[in-house]
């Protein structure tokens, strides 16, 4: 049985993954910014008896993730499995996104995974075992007005995955991504809006009519049931044909697959006659 450290246990996919794995028996340790959020796990994990321990652990404060780290190994000797999942939404026109306000997104999506692998990798390659899941969407393969910050955040993190990937395979230590379509979760209600993005915005009505339009694709206003993006996190770990990147949902496979056969002129074409978006 495995053990494993996720982050952004607090709620959504995070929350759900540290009661699948521990379900299947694996020791988990459930991070989070702030503990005092835990009383659903802190519930489950008495009510079924589950091995998951809460931990404290700020994506963008290096002693906390230093901390967290240490307290993981410490208590159980390694760390098998960490999955890079607390992640933040931003929605806004990119004119009217300032630094202070990009820097946040980058800082948790893609500094914070950084960070947290950072500081599990030597604990991995000395035990030439691992593997790390990193959180991505697929915003991470296809860009949307509005979603520049948080696709920009989601590229990168993307990219320098792929990096790890050829890095640390030597190591013995897979890294892979998840890329979910759109599910339930609190992201919507957690996600920042650029704040110059307000009445008067000349962006407002175009951005209305956008979001309007993508109820037009197929399944566009239905979300994902979570849970599925739990399972589909511990099955690519568990499985025995591992592969490198994982599109999650109807949604990811439709929208991620046509992207992939088509070329960007082809991609564009569809996308603006499927959400009848010209301007
Ligand atoms: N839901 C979707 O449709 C969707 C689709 C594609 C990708 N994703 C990605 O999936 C991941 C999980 O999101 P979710 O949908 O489950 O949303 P969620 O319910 O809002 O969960 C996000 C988690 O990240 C945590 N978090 C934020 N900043 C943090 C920090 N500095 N340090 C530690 N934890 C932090 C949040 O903690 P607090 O409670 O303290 O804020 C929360 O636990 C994210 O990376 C997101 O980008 C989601």
């Amino acid at each position: 049985m495995a053990t494993v450290l996720i982050t952004g246990c607090s709620s959504g996919f995070g929350k759900l993954s540290a009661l699948h794995f521990a379900r299947k028996g694996d020791t988990v340790f459930a991070s989070m910014r702030n503990t005092a959020k835990a009383g659903e796990l802190e519930q489950a994990k008495q009510a079924e008896s589950l091995p998951i321990e809460i931990v404290q652990l700020d994506v963008t404060d290096d002693a906390s993730v230093e901390g967290a780290v240490r307290q993981v190994i410490d208590a159980a000797g390694g760390i098998d499995v960490l999955v890079n999942n607390a992640g933040l939404g931003l929605h806004g026109p990119l004119e009217e996104t300032d630094d202070d306000e990009m820097k946040e997104i980058f800082e948790t999506n893609f500094f914070g995974a950084m960070r947290v692998m950072r500081a599990v990798a030597p604990k991995m390659r000395e035990q030439k075992s691992g593997t790390i899941v990193n959180v991505s969407s697929l915003a991470g393969r296809v860009v949307a007005p509005y979603g520049g910050t948080y696709s920009a955040s989601k590229y990168a993190l993307e990219a320098a995955s792929e990096a790890l990937h050829y890095e640390l395979h030597p190591f013995g230590i897979r890294v892979l991504l998840i890329e979910p379509g759109g599910f339930e979760t609190a992201i919507e209600n957690n996600r920042r809006l650029s704040r110059r993005f307000t009445e008067g915005s000349p962006y407002l009505e175009l951005e209305q009519r956008f979001e309007q339009s993508l109820t037009r694709l197929p399944g566009g206003n239905e979300r994902g049931d979570a849970q599925d993006v739990a399972e589909a996190i511990y099955n690519a770990v568990n499985t025995d044909q591992p592969k490198f990147r994982y599109l999650v949902g109807q949604d990811a496979e439709l929208i991620g697959g046509l992207r992939r056969q088509m070329d960007d002129e082809q991609f564009e074409q569809a996308m603006r006659q499927t959400l009848d978006f010209w301007d």
